[in-house]
């Protein structure tokens, strides 16, 4: 793995990969290929701009003939998609993007990678690797006990998790028709620095620090597994390497808390941190996201046991990092959250 195709790498996750890559690698090329979307920004690459093992190419996922030349030019042996839509409440007031990019998108680079590496007269190339970052969400939603293993029934009930759940079957296709080397990894909810500032952390934090109100929907019971956005990275990197072609990854680290706990961890924190005017009182119950799923949680056994992952930051540790990360980083959330952000917030939370 040495020349390797990075799809949104400037959004949340893709930057987080892209750091961790050339932090921990000497000898290896990343190109990202990103849109640019309101989710992607090239702030989070700043420290890395100059790596001159890394370049940055403004492309979307569905251009097949542009993705064809960039494969061919930088002799991508790998590609990793983390390119997508990604907003549950984004994809129910507009699910078509969703289908775009996340399925028409996953399709154009699995046949862009198919016509690269294919050797003539059948099999490809040795090395090759096309890696589909997918989500628990396709598996749909827990009771009150048990797991998502790699063989639960996909049952995907948002927009986003049906575009997500149809990606995957087409990755799998790919696999079971050409065998082309695939893998599917199915990662938890993330948190960590760079995530856009509408997902229920940053948001949190972000509102607390402005003194807004903080609205958690329905009655805030439910249930996500959460997972600092560096053990995610490690667990691409170890599937990328280390995945059985055809194989299907969950990853997670058994840290299932109910919303109204993490939303509460954040408020306690910052009242002691920053503004004793930071408390509880903040906390509005809102309507509940439609379709809203109750629980997730991973069973990670298999990429613990097979590829010897494991998860190295608790919960706590990685929540104080994260409000931390974002105290420290109030300029990177105002440059982000301006222009179109700022109009969807306001549009569905007020001013
Ligand atoms: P994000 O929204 O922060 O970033 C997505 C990136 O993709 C952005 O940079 C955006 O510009 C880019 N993009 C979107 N459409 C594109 C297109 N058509 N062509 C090229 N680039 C495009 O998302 P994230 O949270 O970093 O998630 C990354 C991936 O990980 C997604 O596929 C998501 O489904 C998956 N995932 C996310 C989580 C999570 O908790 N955030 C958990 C599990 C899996
Ligand atoms: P989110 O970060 O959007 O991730 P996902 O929907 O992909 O799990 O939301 C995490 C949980 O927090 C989810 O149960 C919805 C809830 N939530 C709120 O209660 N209020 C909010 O403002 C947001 C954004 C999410």
């Amino acid at each position: 793995m040495k020349n390797i195709l990075v799809t949104g790498g400037a959004g949340f996750i893709g930057s987080n990969f892209i750091i961790y890559m050339l932090k921990n690698y000497e000898d290896i090329r990343l190109v990202n290929l990103d849109a640019l979307t309101y989710a992607g920004n090239l702030e989070n690459l700043k420290e890395i701009e100059g790596d001159g093992r890394y370049s940055f190419i403004q492309a979307d996922i569905c251009d097949g003939e542009t993705i064809g030349e960039i494969l061919k030019e930088h002799e991508i042996d790998t590609v990793i998609n983390f390119a997508a839509e990604s907003h549950v409440d984004r994809s129910i007031s507009d699910p078509e993007i969703f289908i775009k990019s996340n399925v028409l998108g996953v399709s154009t680079l699995l046949g862009a990678a198919k016509r690269l590496w294919e050797k003539e007269g059948g099999g490809f190339k040795e090395g090759v690797k096309f890696l589909q970052v997918s989500t628990d969400e396709v598996y749909g939603s827990l009771g009150p006990e048990g797991f998502f293993t790699e063989t639960t029934p996909l049952d995907p009930h948002s927009p986003y998790s049906a575009s997500k759940a149809s990606a995957d079957l087409l990755v799998k296709a790919y696999y079971d028709t050409f065998k082309m080397p695939v893998n599917i990894t199915r990662c938890s909810n993330n948190y960590g620095p760079f995530q856009f500032p509408e997902k229920l952390i940053p948001l949190m934090i972000n509102n607390c620090l402005s003194l807004k109100s903080l609205p958690v929907y329905g009655d805030g019971m439910q249930v996500r597994d959460w997972l600092y956005v560096e053990d995610h990275c490690r667990a691409i990197d170890l599937v990328a390497r280390r995945g059985v072609p055809g194989e299907v990854y969950n990853i997670g680290g058994h840290n299932e808390r109910p919303n109204v706990f993490i939303v509460e961890t954040i408020i306690d924190y910052l009242h002691e941190k920053v503004d004793s005017a930071i408390d509880r009182s903040l906390i509005k119950h809102v309507e509940d996201r439609k379709g809203h799923d109750r629980r997730y949680g991973i069973d990670p056994e298999k990429i613990k046991n097979e590829l010897g992952w494991e998860p190295t930051t608790a919960f706590e540790d990685g929540i104080v990092l994260t409000m931390d990360w974002y105290l420290q980083n109030r300029d990177w959330t105002e440059k982000v959250t301006s222009g179109e952000y700022q109009k969807y917030y306001e549009e569905h939370y007020g001013k």
